[in-house]
């Protein structure tokens, strides 16, 4: 039987990526987006046609809401009948120093960065009951710029539930995380910005998809991996230049 990944905000930049290459090696995908619905529609028409015995479907959800997030794992395992895997990609990133963090931007940067990711763990841990969950990071919980104080902290809390839950839901599931660098620019940003950026990293380029790609298959195909995470960030935890 086919493999089933849930992938949090597929439609576009990473989540496209990881959906694009999860499909090239024969897994069912469960396309989730929030607002996005035509570029994942877009995308599931374009996987059916290529990939044609594989299965693809598209899932609605706003990540701030308790209750979308609540249905999401099983309608997904509805449709599919079984859930193999859960991407936590999706995410918001808004720049603000604490001194100036309302309210507001602290309760989205948690809700979607962090308190989604952990209510799906908990979902797929009760409806799944094996498998595997990737989250993605940041190279940013390494250090303490407080530029995006809320994203930071979201993430740093997301890493800490990526052992806690590794050791908790282990031998059945595997839990790991990504931390990109470097990667794609920010939708209102264009290359030049990217270029700009990774001057100071050790490895003087940005990384773009591959490096996460590759961090991907190495998860998938470590089954002896819990509770790591994997930088692909051209060196930038060690520090910048
Ligand atoms: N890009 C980078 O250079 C970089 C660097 C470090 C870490 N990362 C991490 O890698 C992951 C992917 O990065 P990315 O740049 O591809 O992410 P992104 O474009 O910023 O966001 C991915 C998706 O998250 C979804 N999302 C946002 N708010 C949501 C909500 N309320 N409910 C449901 N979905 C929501 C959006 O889906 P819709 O479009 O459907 O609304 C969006 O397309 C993220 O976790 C990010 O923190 C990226």
């Amino acid at each position: 039987m086919k493999k089933t990944a849930l992938i949090t905000g597929a439609s576009k930049r990473v989540g496209r990526a990881l959906t694009n290459y999860l499909a090239l090696k024969g897994w069912n995908i469960a396309i989730h987006y929030n607002s996005s619905a035509k570029e994942a529609d877009q995308l599931k028409d374009e996987l059916s046609k290529k990939f044609a015995q594989c299965k693809f479907a598209t899932f609605q959800a706003n990540l701030m809401k308790e209750k979308e997030v609540q249905r999401l794992i099983p309608e997904v395992i509805k449709e599919f009948q079984s859930l193999d895997l859960l991407i936590n990609n999706a995410s918001v990133f808004a720049p603000s120093y604490l001194k100036d963090t309302a309210l507001e931007l602290i309760q989205k940067q948690m809700t979607v960065n962090f308190q989604a990711p952990f209510l799906l763990s908990r979902d797929f841990a009760n409806y799944a009951k094996q498998g595997l969950i990737i989250n993605f990071v940041d190279t940013r919980i390494t250090t303490n710029k407080s530029n995006f104080a809320a994203y930071s902290i979201s993430k740093k809390a997301l890493w800490e539930l990526t052992k806690m839950s590794a050791l908790e839901l282990a031998p059945k599931i595997r839990v790991n995380a990504i931390a990109p660098g470097v990667t794609l620019p920010p939708e209102d940003q264009d290359e030049d910005y990217l270029w700009e950026l990774a001057k100071e990293i050790p490895m003087q380029k940005p990384g773009g998809l591959e490096p996460i790609i590759r961090s991907l298959d190495f998860i998938l195909e470590n089954n002896h991996l819990t509770g790591q995470l994997l930088f692909g960030d051209g060196g930038e935890n060690l520090g910048k230049n």
